[in-house]
């Protein structure tokens, strides 16, 4: 068992220091990469199948629907390289259509997770070369030599763009546009709707949004010598217009201490813990995104109810 209670694991420096910094600030966050470890990336999982969740299903349609033009993106014998896989659901729809790809590099921060992933993928695809890269894609990734070598798209599903700071979607886009050999950016982004259906997608009624954000207190108990209750802590998710996002906060439910690596940090009765945004567009906001870093917006598909958009971004000639 890699992810039970009982295993003893190592410190987590990195999750230490990063917590530290973002509980000891004025506004008190987490970064969402924290919540996929294994049991996160799990219930991530659960929460793409919930009736609230809108936006897996409604993309999964888009990638069905033009399984076959987003596959033809990738050049004969080319890599399509996956930014957050998980567990790599969707982008079968691609690779069932793509006969063509030559190489599925899955990149992910969930290690084990990833290895299981790449496992069962090449029982589904034998004669498909499948290089998993366990490596957070929020700062540069680097790529392995044939990876290099080799035209190349890179495919970022699931809104997860919505996830970053502004200026840390802009500095991915830039940073994959700087890939050798790189044909086409396929980006799925989330779109502004009617506020009840956001908030629902980020507040379901079994509470598994509520178990996968909480569940990040249960990892910093484990790996950076914390010591929440997680039941001291309530869910919250709201629409914020202004910015266009959804924020996720967990809500301390009383005043309190708690310690991580030595640090006490202090709670409020009702202060919050910013821990993830997701943040939806239009299509002129997307447009403005992609062209700050370099893409033009080749095409875009969206679903009958404009819900959710799948975009095929391309090099901007005169970027350099
Ligand atoms: N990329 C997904 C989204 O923004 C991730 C996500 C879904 C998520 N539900 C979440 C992130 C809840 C944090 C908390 O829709």
């Amino acid at each position: 068992m890699m992810d039970g209670g009982t295993r003893i694991q190592d410190r987590n420096d990195a999750l230490v220091a990063d917590a530290l910094a973002g509980l000891t600030a004025r506004q008190k966050t987490l970064s969402p990469k924290w919540l996929y470890d294994h049991r996160g990336s799990a219930l991530f999982e659960e929460i793409t199948r919930l009736p609230e969740y809108y936006p897996t299903r409604t993309e999964a349609g888009i990638l069905r629907d033009n399984a076959d033009a987003l596959a033809a993106t990738v050049p004969t014998g080319g890599a399509l390289l996956e930014l957050g896989s998980g567990a790599s659901v969707k982008t079968r729809t691609l690779l069932d259509a793509g006969g063509h790809i030559g190489t599925y590099a899955p990149i992910d921060i969930s290690r084990d997770f990833l290895f299981e992933t790449a496992e069962d993928l090449r029982h589904r695809y034998p004669t498909l070369d499948i290089v998993p890269v366990v490596a957070d894609f929020t700062a540069p990734v680097a790529l392995t030599a044939a990876l290099t070598a080799v035209p190349k798209v890179a495919f970022f599903p699931g809104s997860t763009i919505g996830n970053l700071e502004p200026s840390r979607a802009q500095a991915l886009l830039s940073a994959v546009r700087d890939w050798s050999d790189i044909r086409a950016f396929v980006l799925g982004a989330d779109m502004i709707k009617e506020t009840t259906t956001l908030v629902a997608a980020y507040d379901d009624a079994q509470g598994v949004t509520a178990e996968f954000i909480g569940n990040i207190l249960i990892r910093l108990n484990r790996e950076a010598d914390a010591d929440f209750d997680p039941s001291t802590f309530d869910y919250r998710a709201t629409w914020n217009a202004a910015l266009a996002r959804i924020d996720m906060h967990l809500v301390s439910k009383r005043d309190q201490h708690v310690t991580l690596a030595n640090e006490v940090i202090s709670f409020a009765d009702g202060e919050a813990i910013h821990v993830s945004a997701a943040r939806k567009y239009d299509p002129q906001m997307l447009a403005a995104l992609a062209r700050s870093s370099g893409w033009d917006v080749n095409r875009q598909y969206v679903d009958d109810q404009a819900y959710f958009s799948v975009a095929v971004l391309t090099p901007m000639k005169q970027w350099s």
